[in-house]
């Protein structure tokens, strides 16, 4: 689309906006059909809006419990919805699909994805190919074994289903692709899941007709701990080709053999067409997580190229004979502390888009320079619901490794796939940042972790508009024609896996809210509120010395996650520092009775008692006396 374009980018205005009412990641692509857009917010909640206007048309909230939310690795987040014939499907973070009506909004019917009733969550969108609705699921650090599957879109009943790791060896293998996979793992894996959960990458080839899958990393992360004689793991952090008719397995490829450091290939799969060394090639790119840019040849999974388009300090290279990693000494990590490591398990690029630029042959990636702490965790002790990656050091070890880590740098990177070098790259102010968009007038729009909406010209990078909305964009823009107007659209609310508020955001609500520009509209950008933060002095310190101590350890084995380590707020849910007295009263209700289940704040009573819930609270109360009323201010 070509209508807003370079000359005319400055006439961009916003036609209208809306707020989904939730708050925390808001990762969708929403999709737009016949004038109706439908997007997905948090809770896996599906919004269906008149496109011209943003009036909105039905909201159906499938009703995931929100205490659930705690299962989910890396918040209750949903990257988008699918259409097919008139129906709508979305996976929800409990592990359903789900079919809606899209003329109404109505539930036509929900199937459990879930086997055995694990802690599967479903963030990705699904995709449907020839009537048959393909979804995966996350939970790789809550003892999934990853599987994706298919259902009829009509009936939702189960066709077929891929295991991506084999079970347990003395268990009869579920089809024979396993049989290549067994023989790759050692020990006693499947105790605790193995991983290699399908997340978020689907992509087809029609002409082909190849489903390409992306798995997730090894579950507990370190393969010391995972399958300690060794293997490459298959089919974990690998591109799988299957026949979507039955979903046998064509051909795979594995980004990272014997993965250690939860390097997924989930991000997403994109087909193009090049030219390499003169010859037309149908090839499939990904920049998984492990700091890598791969081609293959999507019809055989040849590997034709692999380069460092972020800074990876576990391989040096990737042979370009076999086509596998050549790991090095600075990426080996042990049980005697934590060594920082290039990329981290956000990735040199995470679940963001890319999107691609056929005349310029660019790709366009939201790249994260960022060193990741491994470690082999000492006493390593699963326990249900928590997340069991096994790279938990003690908070002490844990603030020193990060006190010695350099600040991560986030950049728009423009790369060339076919010379496999970068053709530019600008650094953002803060990481991390939004999905992009390339679009055929030749400009790239990009959404900002503090609250962007940024147009840069494809061809050099040079930033050509700029629009703030004041809350963090982590989704993809989007365009679209409707009565022959361009549009483009973008969810803005940031969450997510390690995404904490930039300071310039920290005292605005993070609330989800959709923004749709075009050329000509004028309509304000609406303020943000700021947060109300509770004018209060916390309580005197009590518990003992020992108490205290305890406190913390328990805090940052079960809430840091969510609440920000060293009790301090990453900026999304609240800073436990900044309690209420009604808030301190109702300390163990909240957390062992589900008191505020309804908002996300799930009960913890299977896993501590009433004196470890006040050891947690008297370690609140000291951190919050012993930091500045501006320091937690501007941590909230
Ligand atoms: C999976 C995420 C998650 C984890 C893990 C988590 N919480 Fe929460 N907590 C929430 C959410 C969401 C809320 C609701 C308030 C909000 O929206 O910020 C909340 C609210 C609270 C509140 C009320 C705060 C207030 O001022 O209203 C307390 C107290 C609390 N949590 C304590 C804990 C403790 C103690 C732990 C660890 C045992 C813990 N939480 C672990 C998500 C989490």
């Amino acid at each position: 689309m070509q209508q807003i374009n370079p000359a005319n980018i400055g006439e961009l205005g916003l036609a209208w906006s809306y707020d989904t009412g939730q708050y925390r990641g808001h990762e969708t692509t929403p999709l737009v059909v016949d004038g109706v857009m439908y997007l997905t917010s948090t809770w896996s909640i599906v919004h269906a809006l008149d496109a011209r206007t943003g009036k909105i048309l039905w909201v159906n909230d499938p009703g995931t419990p929100r205490e659930l939310g705690r299962m989910a690795c890396c918040d209750v987040v949903n990257r988008g919805a699918a259409l097919w014939g008139d129906s709508v499907y979305v996976g929800t973070v409990d592990g359903r699909l789900v079919r809606i009506d899209r003329t109404n909004g109505e539930t036509v019917w929900n199937v459990d994805t879930r086997v055995n009733n694990i802690h599967y969550t479903i963030t990705g969108a699904p995709r449907i190919i020839k009537g048959k609705v393909i979804i995966g699921n996350g939970g790789a650090e809550l003892g999934a074994r990853g599987y994706v599957s298919a259902y009829d879109a009509e009936t939702g009943d189960l066709e077929w289903r891929f295991w991506t790791v084999p079970g347990d060896p003395s268990l009869p293998l579920e089809h024979s692709a396993l049989e290549t996979a067994l023989p790759t793992w050692t020990g006693e894996w499947w105790k605790v899941g193995g991983g290699g959960t399908v997340w978020d990458a689907l992509a087809y080839d029609p002409e082909l007709n190849l489903l390409y899958v992306g798995t997730g990393n090894g579950a507990p992360w370190s393969r010391a701990l995972r399958s300690p004689d060794g293997g490459d793991n298959l089919f974990l952090s690998s591109i799988l080709a299957l026949n979507p008719d039955n979903g046998d397995l064509v051909w795979y490829y594995q980004t990272t053999p014997g993965d250690n450091w939860d390097y997924t290939a989930t991000q997403h799969i994109m087909l193009a067409d090049l030219v390499i060394d003169g010859t037309p090639r149908k090839v499939l790119m990904q920049a998984p997580k492990n700091g890598f840019f791969y081609v293959l040849d999507r019809a055989t999974g040849e590997f034709i190229s692999a380069e460092n388009y972020a800074l990876a300090t576990w391989a040096s290279h990737v042979d370009p004979v076999t086509g596998r990693p050549v790991e090095i000494e600075s990426g080996v990590y042990d049980s005697s502390g934590g060594v920082p490591i290039f990329p981290s398990a956000l990735g040199g690029h995470n679940w963001h888009p890319m999107a691609f630029n056929p005349n310029l042959n660019h790709v366009y990636i939201p790249k994260l320079d960022m060193a990741g702490i491994y470690t082999v965790e000492r006493d390593y002790n699963p326990e249900t619901g928590i997340n069991n990656s096994g790279n938990r050091l003690s908070p002490d070890e844990f603030g020193a490794a990060m006190a010695m880590r350099a600040e991560p740098k986030a950049y728009l990177l423009a790369w060339d796939p076919i010379k496999q070098q970068p053709a530019w790259e600008i650094e953002h102010a803060t990481w991390p940042n939004g999905g992009t968009l390339a679009t055929a007038s030749n400009l790239v729009f990009q959404g900002t972790g503090d609250g962007h909406l940024k147009v840069f010209a494809a061809e050099d990078g040079k930033i050509l508009h700029e629009v703030s909305v004041e809350i963090g964009i982590m989704a993809p823009p989007i365009t679209f024609t409707l009565d022959g107007e361009q549009y483009i659209s973008v969810v803005a609310g940031s969450g997510g896996a390690g995404v904490r508020q930039p300071e310039v955001l920290r005292h605005k609500q993070n609330t989800g809210r959709v923004f749709t520009f075009k050329l000509g509209a004028n309509k304000p950008i609406p303020a943000v509120a700021d947060k109300a933060i509770p004018d209060i002095t916390p309580p005197q310190n009590f518990g003992t010395p020992m108490q205290v101590e305890s406190g913390k350890q328990l805090y940052h084995r079960y809430c840091s996650r969510c609440h920000g380590g060293s009790a301090t707020s990453n900026g999304i849910i609240r800073d436990l520092r900044h309690a209420t007295p009604t808030i301190h009263e109702n300390w163990n209700n909240i957390v062992l009775g589900g008191m505020f289940e309804a908002l996300g704040m799930a009960s913890f009573d299977d896993v501590i008692d009433e004196d470890q819930a006040q050891a947690i609270r008297s370690y609140v109360v000291k951190t919050a006396n012993s930091t500045s009323e501006a320091e937690v201010q501007t941590a909230h």
